[in-house]
């Protein structure tokens, strides 16, 4: 696989949208404006909810962003290899404009031609209820066995805040375990095995059909037209494309990681059950959140969130 910058996949994923006619569109602040619902802007769709409900224009009906995202849901996670509290989320919209064929053939498209993930490594998970997105997959070249069907807990997403569009969804999943593609055959029968239940496997790029509108009462109602949100984590991406195990080993955290090694006098990377330094051992932890925090806590304050 092409190592590829952290720099390098957001202009791949922008450029490939703009070659499909998609507008590139500004990121939003980390404070959504005119949404009393939601506190920080926690996904791609955010700023554009009134498009996605029909309230208003948008200047495009294809648009593609690299949106700065923040999701306190995952704070207590930070510290582990992939999950962050600020993250950037690479996105591709339809207001209206394509559906489920064509969000489904790009992704793939992107991820194996210009991204150059192996496609034998690409698990798709779908609603359960969804049975055209799996012939839809199914007919661009992923095997059935390849394709895992969830409820709403895993295939559902939205709204953003108490109320908006949501949607079922289908999610691209890479294998990062160290098997060769020839025995997932036999790996695929085992319990357990495959995305959202095993630990090999790191969701990238999700795809909500977002058909309906979710009411501050509970209730949902079909939206006037069928749309395409989506979602690709770039902190994600770059870990597998620099063939990394972690997100604080991308390029994306390596100087602040080396910041706070110099600052501390510990090492980051000493957690391996080989040490018997307990003290190393534990650094770890506490060098990526910080790290974390400090980086998120830089873009909270660039957009005007002062701590008091
Ligand atoms: N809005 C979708 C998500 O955040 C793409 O996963």
């Amino acid at each position: 696989m092409k190592s590829l910058t952290s720099v390098e996949i957001r202009k791949v994923f922008l450029d490939f949208f703009q070659s499909k006619n998609h507008l590139v569109h500004p990121p939003s602040s980390l404070i959504p404006s005119n949404d009393p619902t939601l506190l920080l802007t926690n996904s791609g769709m955010a700023q554009f909810k009134s498009y996605f409900s029909g309230e208003s224009e948008p200047p495009s009906k294809k648009i593609t962003t690299a949106q700065k995202c923040f999701r306190t849901t995952d704070i207590d996670e930070v510290g582990d290899s992939t999950h962050l509290t600020l993250f950037e989320m690479l996105g591709n919209f339809s207001f209206g404009d394509y559906f489920k064929i064509d969000a489904c053939k790009w992704a793939l498209e992107l991820m194996t031609n210009h991204l150059g993930f192996e496609k034998d490594k690409i698990f798709i998970s779908v609603h359960v209820d969804d049975k055209e997105s799996v012939e839809i997959w199914k007919n661009i070249g992923i095997p059935e066995e390849k394709i895992y069907l969830f409820g709403d807990e895993d295939n559902w997403w939205g709204p953003a805040g108490d109320e908006g569009p949501c949607g079922p969804c289908s999610e691209l999943h890479y294998y990062i375990g160290d098997k060769d593609p020839s025995s997932f055959k036999d790996l695929e029968k085992e319990d357990g095995w495959g995305p959202n239940t095993h630990e090999d496997f790191v969701e990238l790029y999700n795809l909500v059909f977002t058909q309906f509108y979710h009411h501050i009462d509970g209730t949902r109602t079909e939206l006037p037209n069928k749309n395409i949100d989506t979602g690709m984590g770039l902190e994600r991406v770059a870990t597998i494309l620099q063939g990394k195990n972690s997100v604080y080993e991308t390029d994306l955290f390596s100087s602040l990681i080396s910041k706070i090694e110099k600052k501390s006098g510990f090492k980051w990377g000493s957690s391996s059950k080989n040490n018997s330094n307990l003290e190393e051992r534990s650094a770890d932890k506490a060098i990526s959140v910080l790290a974390e925090h400090s980086r998120s806590a830089t873009f909270l304050i660039a957009d005007g969130v002062i701590p008091e």
